[in-house]
């Protein structure tokens, strides 16, 4: 492979960040920092691609941009060593996402399944920029030439999106890359989505058949990494589930949703697998098992809430790091986009 691996991925400032976004994701962030270098980056020009209402408004938005931030460090990840950022410091992400609007088709997006979800019913209603959302998310990327994407199970139709708009970019320009002296031809690598460990979907602890999500009407449905310790004991023991003893293996969790999620939260908090979290519960009631799992939940996500609270209280620190975060995620960028206006044919300033 020609491309030098990097890692890059992104997380809306939508307010809530729950267990679902801890599980699926973040820890994944966290664990790819000792053997890649990574770019991570709140998304905030994704958060206003619906309607003000839901997205709450500038104060809101600004609030919320500091409070993935400090997530993803309470939760470990090094500004330092990686990068963080929030998008919109770094114009190379909308550049690049017109060049992109140029090369993906409508029939592409029109079969995206978060469009359908978030557009409902009243498409003609929903935003030009909701439309165009996997798009921009191609540009994030593709800006750094990032090769691989952690996400959560969600995300894997957007990657793909990525990798047909990285291939067909390639394609429509290649003679133009190999005539800027790229022999092979491939100007974007086709980014790689990680998708892994045992809660890459996570799922509403209201109806273990909906996705654990930010925008539920329930707050009982999440696990929200600020919730304090009585509140995710509240949640975890109120959490749905069936009549059943939990099974002694991981077959028997089929057609089980509910227990078939809790068990994947146990295990994806402990470190451990399904099979090995059903060794020691498997033929017990859920009783006992809940208040495992809210211990648990408690000690694993208590210091992360503590932590966030104490950095989200000095804004100012928290905005030093994205403006160095921007700075070299600009330097990046800006490159990747000289490249590709030459490969496009734009005259630039030399
Ligand atoms: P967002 O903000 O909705 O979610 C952030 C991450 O959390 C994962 N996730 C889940 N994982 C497991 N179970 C769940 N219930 C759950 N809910 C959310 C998501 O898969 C995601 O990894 N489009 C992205 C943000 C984005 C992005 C990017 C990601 C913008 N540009 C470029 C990767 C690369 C999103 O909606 O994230």
């Amino acid at each position: 492979m020609p491309f030098v691996e990097r890692v890059f991925s992104g997380v809306q400032p939508t307010g809530n960040l729950h267990l679902g976004n801890y599980l699926g994701a973040i820890v994944n962030f966290v664990k790819m920092q000792e053997t890649h270098n990574c770019i991570y980056c709140v998304v905030d020009m994704h958060a206003i691609t619906q309607g003000v209402d839901v997205w709450g408004g500038p104060a809101e938005l600004t609030r919320n941009t500091r409070e993935v931030t400090a997530a993803f460090i309470a939760a470990g990840i090094d500004p330092k060593k990686h990068i963080v950022f929030n998008q919109s410091q770094v114009s190379g992400h909308a550049e690049l996402a017109w060049i992109f609007n140029c090369v993906a088709r409508m029939g592409w997006l029109g079969r995206m399944t978060q469009f359908k979800e978030k557009a409902g019913k009243d498409r003609e209603n929903a935003s030009v920029g909701l439309f165009d959302y996997p798009v921009l998310m191609a540009a994030d990327i593709l800006v750094y030439r990032a090769t691989h994407v952690p996400v959560g199970e969600d995300q894997k139709q957007h990657l793909e999106l990525s990798r047909d708009i990285a291939q067909k970019f390639n394609n429509d320009f290649g003679d133009s890359i190999r005539a800027q002296g790229n022999n092979d031809g491939l100007f974007f690598p086709l980014p790689e989505p990680l998708i892994t460990g045992p809660a890459t979907r996570v799922m509403s602890l209201r109806d273990g058949t909906k996705k654990m999500s930010k925008s539920d009407a329930s707050d009982n449905s999440r696990i929200n990494l600020t919730d304090d310790a009585d509140t995710i004991a509240q949640k975890i023991r109120k959490a749905k589930t069936d009549p059943e003893p939990l099974p002694t293996e991981e077959k028997g969790l089929e057609a089980r949703p509910e227990a078939d999620n809790l068990v994947g939260i146990f295990a994806a908090l402990s470190g451990r697998s399904k099979a090995e979290v059903l060794r020691e519960f498997g033929g017990g009631q859920f009783s006992s098992f809940k208040n495992a799992l809210a211990e648990l939940c408690v000690t694993k996500l208590a210091p992360i809430a503590g932590e966030m609270k104490r950095l989200v209280a000095d804004p100012g620190h928290i905005d030093a790091i994205l403006i160095d975060g921007s700075d070299r995620a600009r330097a990046i960028a800006d490159e990747t986009m000289k490249l590709s206006k030459d490969i496009v044919g734009f005259i630039r300033r030399r």
